[in-house]
């Protein structure tokens, strides 16, 4: 018999949650398969809209079957005035990501049939949330901004139909290529936590909206999706390639994470950062070259001095903010173009946790008090609870 401190993982470190056929991940080797495809061919020969077909049905589409999905998503990408009306009394100053949980769960208000046991359910919730979420993305900006939103160009492409609902202009082919390249490569990855959100929020049977909800709140974690954003943050307030390295001497000095690296998996530079690394490249080449870029390279080479022999590599989440910067999307933006791109994978989890469910119900190890008596009023004194720090002031 194991005991509890055998069983017990913090934060779940190792232990399986799920088995799943949608990806794999190999820390030590750097290789990462949707579907037994690896990301490279993928990021190189697909489109999102494939790869999301191949997420979430488990197979390549044909043309035929290809061609279907990506018109019923075209045609799904208008939002209900309601939920437009509502980011309007949203604040300017708010998150993004707040916005599209708010958003994300109030299309469950418009959809409330819960009938999971339906294929045509289950394909017209696909459908909605692959086609709106980009949508409540760019209509909160526009509205934030004192604008009113801009409605999907049903000529353009996904990724273009985004970038024009940014700017109203229609993008340089390259520059969306980049972004469709950039979703792909952020569409899934095996059980990470926003992932394992939706898993446990779909074991209850719940609607599809409220899934996609929990898994957009959990995502906007700076620890998880929301270190693009601070990325740049930190690219900023480096400042110069000559203060890369007392920064990190400050951070490891501090324990302070260095945001954009480190994985609890990947032990080498994550394979999704390569690729991203190399799409900056080509955006500088044909656009204009970004200053941070030097400082991110010089950066990447002192962690690796410093830590390298931890496995504190490039994550995804490093280099995709300079693409997205060269692409003048807003940095508060980054993480929802994030979960626009992971819906994906969350969507093709549900549909994979709703074929096999039990509902998650873990255990705990108790390390409270037991027995104590319920002191009357008159009776209690200021005290600090066992676990406040004593110093707290009260
Ligand atoms: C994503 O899970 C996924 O798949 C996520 C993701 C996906 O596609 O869904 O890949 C996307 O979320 C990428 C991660 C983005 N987050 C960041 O870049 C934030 C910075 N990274 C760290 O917070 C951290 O690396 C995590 C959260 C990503 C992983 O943390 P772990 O596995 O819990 O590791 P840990 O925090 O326990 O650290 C282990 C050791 C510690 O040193 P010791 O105390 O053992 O001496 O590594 C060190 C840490 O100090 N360390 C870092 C570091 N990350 C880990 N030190 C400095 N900078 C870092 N970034």
């Amino acid at each position: 018999m194991m005991t509890d401190s055998e069983v017990f993982k913090e934060g779940l470190a190792g232990v399986p949650a799920a088995k799943s056929r949608v990806s794999h991940v190999d820390g030590t080797d750097g290789i990462l398969e949707y579907r037994g495809i690896r990301i490279e061919e993928l990021a190189k020969s697909s489109s999102f809209i494939e790869v999301a077909y191949l997420l979430i049905w488990g197979k390549l589409p044909t043309q035929g079957e290809l061609e279907e999905f990506e018109y019923e998503i075209r045609t799904h990408r208008r939002i209900k005035y309601h939920i437009r009306d509502m980011m309007k009394c949203f604040p300017e100053t708010g998150h993004p990501m707040d916005a599209l949980q708010t958003s994300a769960a109030a299309l469950g208000l418009f959809y409330a049939r819960r009938a999971l046991d339906d294929p045509n359910y289950i394909r017209a919730a696909v459908v909605r949330l692959l086609a709106k979420i980009p949508t409540m993305v760019a209509a909160f900006h526009m509205i934030r901004e004192g604008n009113d939103p801009i409605q999907p160009n049903d000529k353009l492409d996904y990724a273009s139909n985004f970038l024009y609902m940014l700017t109203e202009k229609e993008p340089d082919p390259f520059a969306a290529k980049v972004f469709d390249v950039c979703l792909t490569l952020h569409a899934e990855h095996t059980m990470n936590a926003s992932t394992f959100s939706a898993r446990v929020t779909a074991s209850t049977l719940t609607d599809p909206y409220a899934v996609i909800a929990s898994a957009v709140g959990t995502l906007a974690g700076p620890l998880h999706g929301g270190a693009n954003e601070e990325v740049l943050n930190m690219l900023e307030e480096i400042g110069s390639v000559e203060n890369v390295r007392p920064y990190v001497e400050k951070c490891l000095a501090n324990k302070q994470r260095i945001m954009g690296f480190g994985h609890r998996v990947y032990k080498v530079k994550d394979p999704r950062a390569i690729i991203l690394q190399d799409l900056a490249e080509q955006l500088f080449a044909k656009m204009g070259h970004d200053e941070y870029y030097e400082i991110a390279v010089e950066l990447e080479k002192v962690v690796e001095e410093y830590v390298g022999q931890k496995g504190i590599y490039p994550n995804v989440d490093f280099y995709s903010g300079l693409v997205y910067r060269k692409l003048d999307i807003p940095s508060d933006l980054f993480t929802p173009l994030f979960a626009i791109a992971r819906v994906a994978g969350w969507l093709a989890h549900w549909k994979e946790q709703l074929s096999v469910n039990k509902i998650y119900r873990p255990t705990q190890i108790y390390i409270g008090d037991h027995n104590l008596s319920y002191v009357p009023m008159t009776e209690r004194v200021v005290s600090v609870a066992r676990n406040e720090d004593p110093n707290a002031i009260i």
